[in-house]
């Protein structure tokens, strides 16, 4: 039986590619140029399954121009706010994400960004590479203590749970606040918050866990930023979409906020311009999930959602 065909947007690991084209007559994205949506509909003509990325945008419009082939989207990613899954219900295509295997990767990665931050290591590593560190100074870089801290986790879900249990090793306080309360066992002495206005003014630090979803839209806004204690610092590798970025940026440039720590932005890679002369913000470009192992994962975890919908069984990771 002739393979299946499998379109992939971007270029993959070595790995993924290397089970695709074993398992499945791949095309492939190898020079991984961004395809527009019309480009990607030209190369999906007589597909069978779309490999997309957060970097595709499949809104209603997308899907209801893709050929009648393509049954199952697998996207390489967790988030899968970029699909319309209204309209690919209404096509009856199947849709799957990648859970859990980004889980560690991302709450590593938080917790880089909350020292980062709090430590000002972008400032001295700039001074080690421009050369302008002169000497050891008692006041240089003075920066805010972690260990001991409230933290507030706004989204417990897996990430949330994995940064908790980090966090724990600094001695920090856990708040969090999710619409879902854990049991006593998983919530490991962390304080619930029903409410995340409740939370805020015990964060020392914040860190935004939740999905992106119209709700969670600019949920850290100038009001929400003047419930948090004055100093705090506030780290976000969920989607930038949650952050109100004019809000955000004001509360850092008055010193209501130390710093910031971000990996996501609305609208990446063209985040707020404003964000960029600022001293007190760690920045980093959504390498949350960055490591050879976990995009790995993630790319058999498309794979084996594909192999499960062709074997006619159900995907282990169907959103739609
Ligand atoms: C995802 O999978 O949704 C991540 O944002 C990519 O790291």
């Amino acid at each position: 039986m002739s393979k299946r065909i499998v379109l992939v947007t971007r270029r993959v690991p070595e790995a993924v590619t290397a089970r695709l084209e074993r398992d499945y007559e791949a095309r492939l994205n190898r020079e991984d140029r961004l395809l527009d949506g019309q480009e990607v509909l030209a190369r999906a003509a007589g597909a069978d399954a779309l490999i997309p990325c957060p970097t595709d945008k499949l809104t209603a419009q997308f899907i209801d121009q893709l050929p009648a082939s393509i049954r199952v989207i697998a996207t390489f990613s967790v988030g899968y706010e970029h699909i319309d899954l209204a309209a690919a219900k209404r096509r009856g295509i199947v849709v799957t994400n990648t859970p859990e295997v980004l889980t560690d990767a991302t709450a590593d990665c938080t917790m880089l960004l909350l020292l980062g931050a709090a430590r000002r290591a972008h400032e001295g590593e700039r001074m080690i590479r421009e050369a302008t560190w002169t000497a050891w100074a008692p006041t240089g870089l003075l920066g805010v203590h972690v260990t001991g801290k409230r933290l507030g986790i706004y989204g417990m879900g897996r990430i949330g749970k994995a940064v908790a249990r980090r966090a724990r090793g600094f001695d920090m306080t856990i708040h969090y606040s999710d619409p879902v309360r854990l049991s006593p066992e998983i919530e490991a002495g962390a304080i619930y918050h029903a409410d995340p206005n409740d939370m805020l003014p015990h964060c020392d630090f914040l860190t935004i866990h939740s999905p992106s979803t119209p709700e969670t839209y600019h949920f850290l806004n100038k009001e929400r930023i003047a419930r948090l204690p004055d100093g705090a610092i506030v780290v976000n590798a969920a989607r930038g979409t949650i952050v109100d970025d004019g809000a955000l940026i004001a509360a850092l440039k008055s010193g209501k906020l130390a710093a910031a720590g971000l990996d996501v932005f609305e609208g990446e890679p063209n985040l707020n311009p404003g964000y960029r002369p600022l001293q007190n913000t760690f920045l980093l470009p959504h390498l949350g999930s960055a490591t050879v192992e976990t995009r790995n994962a993630m790319g058999f975890k498309c794979l084996d959602n594909l192999d499960a919908f062709f074997a006619k069984r159900e995907p282990p990771d169907r959103v739609a």
